[in-house]
């Protein structure tokens, strides 16, 4: 409906009304403004409001079927680029945005728009050198007119990276209350609107690769860039689904029927690698703007990982991985409950990060995956809980909602407003606290975090970690954590949550100093002092050997000093 309106109003309205109508439509709604609520709200209502994750992703899916990607000189000038490419059709939307160069994310209102423009494009001619012919979405803005070469570029570039870690502890410095903060890191870190619309283009151009082989395929992004916990950065992980492929062949009318002649192979697994494989050098031998295409396909779970260049995103692409599908549209559920959840997931990744707790590179530490596992499973025990346990969710759900993957129970209910818990209204900075409290003292030793009851319950099996994968219940989702990486998570959660309980780092906000600069800075405090080098030092988890432990006086003694070191931030 409002896509609908924007087409229709767009030949009647000038250049500049049509610029400030893009401008109003692409503002988030959440960035930036932070909120001095104690006590966090679901999210607000906004277009979002009410649909149901699959839904969503679909109509994502589909207005990126409408977009392309394309490259602008640096000083284009918004309003003559509109003007070209609306001759092609209606736009709904454009947003511009700097990388490997300056780019355009233009959303056609249909696909009409996209066959006009393809229809326009040529292929470059190139001295010396020969070109893929592949005509893809992903095209370059030539010629003149487009180029304010003398002038200051007019463009509102939409950032597409977060801010330095100094920065964000400056800017949570200045808030007045852990609540703020916790508010102002998610705020400040989550993926904007432009963002993940960027996200599922990449999956749709990546689809027209892999539909070569492939027509009824779908690319879907999954993980963090879905999960309402993804970070500006955050890798994109996309997943083939053949589903609509091979769906057909379960049909079995009776009379005469036709079959597809297939190759045959020795499992599933020898599938995804052969239809990863051809992907992958689709991917590399065709696609522009994808780069260091690396197929991995012996990884327990086989994928082929790239550069996409024009976006900056780091790519996995899988197959064959429903189950990490439905983990996503599960956190994102969770994360939809209650907007404390986002706010504490959010802390602690950023945390664990900062402090070389967790990594993107795979290896003996906890991930992201199961930091967040962590937070639900924290809050599912609080009384009354804040989030409810996969049983409950499993519960209220509907006939529709029914899905068993692999043999595995993997329902969960889709319709938000079916789960109704009593209101637990207690203020993020005494979750944050109890948080690490709970997890300093945890028995890892004996007992598993199983989120499907709500409840630990005895290790099953020999690990450092054991969280029950949500979905596969002989499956621990934390095998890869060593004896080493866990003590050193249990001993930052133990210095955090004494920093906190001790007011070690609750320097007064009013607290500020001038900085060699000349501008005012307020102290980190809060979460913005837990952010700092120093708590991990505190805890003795930089070095290999354990630091001598110094009564609690002298610890908070040089932490404040090193907090107020000038230059240091
Ligand atoms: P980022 O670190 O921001 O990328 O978070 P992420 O949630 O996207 O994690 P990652 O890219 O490592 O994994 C993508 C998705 O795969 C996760 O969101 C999960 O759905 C799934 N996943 C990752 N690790 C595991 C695991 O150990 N077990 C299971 N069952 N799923 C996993
Ligand atoms: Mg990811």
């Amino acid at each position: 409906m409002a896509a609908s309106m924007g087409v229709s109003r767009f030949h009647k309205w000038s250049n500049g009304q049509l610029l400030k109508y893009f401008r109003r439509k692409l503002t988030p709604s959440l960035r930036g403004t932070g909120t001095s609520a104690a006590v966090c709200q679901p999210r607000p209502d906004h277009e979002d409001a009410g649909k149901t994750f699959v839904v969503l992703q679909e109509e994502r899916r589909e207005r990126a079927e409408r977009s392309v990607l394309i490259s602008c000189p640096s000083k284009t000038s918004e309003k003559k680029v509109l003007k070209f490419l609306s001759k092609h059709g209606a736009i709904n939307n454009c947003f511009f945005y700097d990388g490997y160069g300056t780019y355009a994310v233009v959303e056609f209102a249909n696909r009409d728009g996209i066959h006009s423009l393809h229809e326009a494009t040529s292929l470059p001619s190139v001295l010396h050198e020969a070109s893929v012919p592949f005509k893809s979405r992903l095209l370059n803005l030539k010629g003149n007119g487009v180029d304010q070469s003398n002038g200051p570029t007019s463009l509102k570039l939409h950032t597409q990276t977060s801010p330095p870690i100094n920065d964000l502890i400056q800017r949570l410095a200045a808030e007045e209350s852990i609540d703020q903060q916790l508010h102002s890191l998610t705020s400040t870190l989550e993926l904007t609107n432009e963002n993940v619309a960027l996200r599922f283009l990449v999956c749709s151009l990546i689809k027209d690769i892999a539909g070569a082989f492939f027509p009824e395929c779908t690319i879907r992004p999954f993980g963090s860039t879905v999960n309402g916990f993804g970070k500006l950065g955050c890798d994109l992980d996309l997943f083939l689904d053949l589903d609509s492929v091979s769906g057909s062949s379960t049909k079995r009318p009776s009379g005469l029927s036709v079959e597809y002649q297939v190759k045959r192979v020795a499992s599933e697994r020898t599938v995804t690698q052969s239809v990863l494989s051809v992907v992958g050098e689709g991917l590399e031998q065709f696609a522009p703007g994808c780069v260091g295409v690396q197929k991995i396909l012996n990884a327990r779970c086989p994928l082929v990982r790239f550069s996409h260049q024009p976006s900056g995103f780091q790519c996995d692409l899988t197959a064959n991985n429903r189950v990490a599908m439905k983990s996503s549209e599960l956190l994102w559920l969770l994360s939809r409950v209650d907007e404390r959840v986002r706010c504490l997931v959010f802390m602690v990744r950023s945390w664990a990060r900062v402090h070389g707790i967790t990594s993107s590179i795979p290896g003996p530490w906890i991930t992201n995956f199961s930091l967040s596992m962590l937070v639900v499973f924290f809050l599912q025990g609080r009384s009354p809980p804040i989030l409810p346990t996969l049983d409950q969710l499993r519960d209220l759900a509907s006939p529709a909602d029914k899905c068993v993957i692999e043999g595995n129970d993997c329902t969960i209910v889709s319709d938000l407003t079916k789960i109704q818990l009593e209101q637990n209204t207690e203020p993020l900075e005494t979750l944050l606290q109890e948080f690490f409290e709970f997890y300093s003292t945890f028995p890892f030793n004996r007992m598993s975090i199983n989120i499907r009851k709500g409840k630990q319950v005895h290790k099953p099996e020999a690990a450092a970690l054991h969280i029950q994968n949500p979905f596969e219940a002989g499956q621990n989702v934390s095998k890869n954590v060593n004896a080493a990486q866990l003590e050193r998570l249990v001993a930052l959660c133990r210095e955090s949550a004494w920093l906190l309980a001790h007011g070690g780092v609750s320097v007064p906000p009013s607290t500020v100093r001038v900085a060699s600069s000349g501008v005012a800075k307020a102290a980190p405090w809060g979460v913005a002092a837990l952010l700092l080098p120093s708590v991990a030092e505190a805890a003795g988890v930089k070095g290999r050997r354990k630091k001598k432990r110094e009564p609690a006086s002298e610890r908070i003694k040089s932490l404040l000093q090193s907090l107020n070191k000038p230059g240091k931030k």
